[in-house]
């Protein structure tokens, strides 16, 4: 994206969201933190190691040795006693650590007694069935309880988790237990979506009898109650096996640089990255973030984090983060809309959810299902709001101010990666004015730049490739059994200067402030211009008839690329030819005539993984013409059908 055409101001909202000032007087974190760790980065970074419970303290911060990091090397610590214990020796032991509401309405609170009890019993039962310290563990689980009480437990005894998304195929299935080489998986009969009992066990067996493994055991939680065929031997049932265990257990002290867990991520070619994470450092920078993003004050505050476990939101912001800082938590097993379109407002009511962070793509779903839904619940809770995953257009973010935060709360946009762990852009609640659409900037501790193709930065007003000039705690320390791959993928594209690629493109506006572009693969370039997908969904989901836009460049004879959108129009709009002249004309007036689509279809849904990010792979294979490929990872495969239904009616101009 060399010389990224400065074309629009992405910022077509121009208002600005500072901080309320009675926000601002009980933020955890004020501008003072951006000061002490621009005057010592490490310095900051051991403050706030220093929040943590260690065995041992560190003598030695950082081990930089390019690109492989090591913090905190020295010092030993454990993640579940950080996460658990800690919290109930300092008296915290009745505090709810976990409200967990299930799809069909069960409920459970889980105190942080309680969570320390569970975890000791399930890192016994792990021991007991032949777990040690290293081996790997697969952990694939509804959205319930026990998969927090795994992953704790498989933390305490230092077995690296493999946590595979619910969702997974047993093909998925196998090459990640192979590719880590775990030697048990946690599963559960199954778990409820959409108002029916899924079954998760029958994935394990059929990963299981692909091939050669090293699983000795399959440890299986119920929670559908459906029938499930059985090994002996081989299965052993959660609840007997942590029945007859203590509830006590003696964790041991583990190095800082333990590996904490793989998670692999899909990418859109090739063979799945197993991204490893460590103890200390990932530990330590979750943590903090939590506390300074999120603003959370532990004794009053409910966060509520919407992700799968099975991502690394749900890891580093649902388990890691917000345990460490003694949080209660909601944990939701099931789907946004059963029974019905309600259900978050629902549980913000029941729970008084203070704090809320969920994804655009969620976001604009529920804009789409309209206002009067959230309205009809009580959110006066509510002081905070997040978002994740893609960038957030202005429309999405006004209406989530708005229309759920009662147009008080602070919106932070939080930008990070699987491969960084924990946040690494964000406004800080009390601190910085936000722009809607706009991650703003680096936080304390956190340095990022906007380089040019030769990986020089650019200026304010300038795009370019997103990248990380300094090691942070919480990165990735490789790629599991691949170093070569590691090296290249992140770090070779700007191996002279030593940055770390991202593979996102951004801009920096006039005051500096960052806005991401989406992955570098998904600038198209027409006649000679590069154009951010982003950049025109951003035009198209400003218009009122439209709810959501995905954007592609398809091939194209004269001028290289074309721009093709795929629209989803809002609740109430008409769909027709008169719209789509007018939506090109919309996107040509909000960036410019280049950015006008070539082709506008209107679509009933677009094709998404299970993480919701978009597959513009297979919109550009309708945009080209082309037999439409793989769609074994979208999380609905019958949208393409409904999608290439719609092609007669394409609308085609100039
Ligand atoms: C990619 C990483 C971070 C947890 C969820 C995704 C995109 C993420 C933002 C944001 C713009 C964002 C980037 C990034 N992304 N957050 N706030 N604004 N883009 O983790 O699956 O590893 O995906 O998600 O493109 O590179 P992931």
């Amino acid at each position: 994206m060399s010389g990224t055409e400065a074309l629009s101001n992405l910022a077509r909202e121009e208002r600005r969201f500072p901080p309320d000032p009675q926000f601002a007087a009980q933020a955890n974190v004020t501008a003072e933190a951006y000061e002490a760790a621009a005057a010592d980065r490490l310095g900051f970074w051991q403050t706030q190691a220093d929040r943590l419970l260690w065995s041992k303290r560190w003598t030695q911060t950082l081990d930089w040795q390019p690109p492989f990091a090591k913090w905190f090397a020295d010092g030993t610590l454990n993640a579940a006693v950080n996460c658990v214990d800690r919290h109930v020796a300092d008296g915290y032991g009745d505090q709810v650590a976990i409200y967990f509401e299930g799809e069909p309405g069960d409920r459970l609170e889980l105190t942080y007694a309680e969570l320390l009890s569970q975890v000791s019993r399930a890192a016994n039962a792990l021991t007991e069935l032949g777990v040690k310290t290293g081996d790997r563990v697969a952990i694939y689980l509804p959205m319930i309880t026990e998969a927090v009480i795994a992953m704790l437990a498989c933390a305490r005894i230092g077995a690296p988790h493999s946590v595979i998304f619910g969702g997974f195929s047993a093909q998925a299935l196998f090459d990640r237990i192979t590719d880590a080489d775990a030697t048990l998986v946690i599963t559960a009969d199954g778990g409820y979506r959409r108002g029916a009992v899924s079954a998760l066990k029958p994935a394990v067996d059929e990963a299981l009898a692909k091939g050669e493994t090293n699983v000795k055991h399959v440890l299986v939680v119920k929670r559908g109650g459906n029938e499930v065929a059985w090994t002996p031997e081989r299965d052993v049932w959660w609840d007997e096996v942590l029945q007859r265990q203590q509830d006590t257990h003696e964790a041991p002290a583990l190095p800082a640089e333990h590996p904490l867990f793989i998670l692999y991520t899909s990418g859109t070619t090739g063979k799945p990255k197993g991204i490893l994470h460590t103890t200390g450092g990932y530990l330590t920078q979750t943590a903090y973030t939590h506390h300074a993003v999120f603003d959370l004050k532990p004794d009053s505050d409910v966060y509520w984090c919407t992700a799968d476990i099975g991502w690394v939101t749900g890891h580093s912001y649902i388990v890691y983060g917000p345990l460490a800082n003694r949080a209660s938590i909601v944990l939701y097993e099931g789907t946004p809309d059963t029974p019905d379109r309600g259900r978050f407002w629902e549980i913000v009511q029941r729970y008084r959810v203070t704090l809320l962070y969920t994804a655009p793509t969620a976001i604009r779903t529920f804009m789409k299902w309209g206002d009067e839904i959230p309205a009809k619940y009580d959110l006066s809770s509510l002081r905070l709001l997040g978002s994740v995953g893609e960038p957030i257009n202005p429309e999405a973010w006004i209406w989530y101010r708005r229309a759920i935060g009662a147009e008080k709360t602070p919106v932070v946009d939080t930008w990070w990666q699987t491969e960084t762990g924990a946040m690494m852009i964000s406004p800080l609640p009390g601190v910085t004015a936000a722009k809607p659409g706009s991650a703003t900037r680096g936080l304390p501790g956190i340095s990022v730049d906007v380089v040019d193709n030769e990986g020089t930065p650019v200026g304010n007003g300038g795009g370019g490739f997103l990248v990380l000039t300094e090691p942070w705690p919480s990165m990735l320390r490789g790629i599991w059994g691949d170093p070569e791959r590691y090296q290249q993928t992140y770090w070779s594209r700007f191996s002279e200067q030593g940055y770390y690629f991202a593979g996102d493109g951004a801009k920096k506006d006039d005051d500096g402030d960052l806005w991401l572009l989406g992955r570098v693969d998904d600038v198209m370039l027409v006649s000679g211009h590069n154009i951010s997908t982003t950049e025109v969904e951003s035009a198209l989901v400003s218009h009122p008839a439209v709810a959501e836009a995905a954007v592609v460049g398809a091939t194209d004879p004269t001028t290289g690329q074309g721009i093709v959108a795929f629209v989803i129009l809002r609740g109430d709009a008409t769909d027709g030819q008169t719209l789509v002249a007018e939506l090109r004309a919309h996107v040509a007036s909000e960036i410019g005539a280049i950015a006008k689509p070539r082709q506008i279809l209107i679509v009933p849904e677009l094709p998404k993984t299970r993480s919701g990010k978009i597959m513009r792979r297979l919109l550009r294979d309708v945009a080209e013409n082309r037999q439409i490929g793989d769609v074994t990872t979208l999380a609905d495969s019958t949208v393409m059908n409904l999608i290439s239904e719609k092609l007669p009616a394409a609308a085609s101009e100039d």
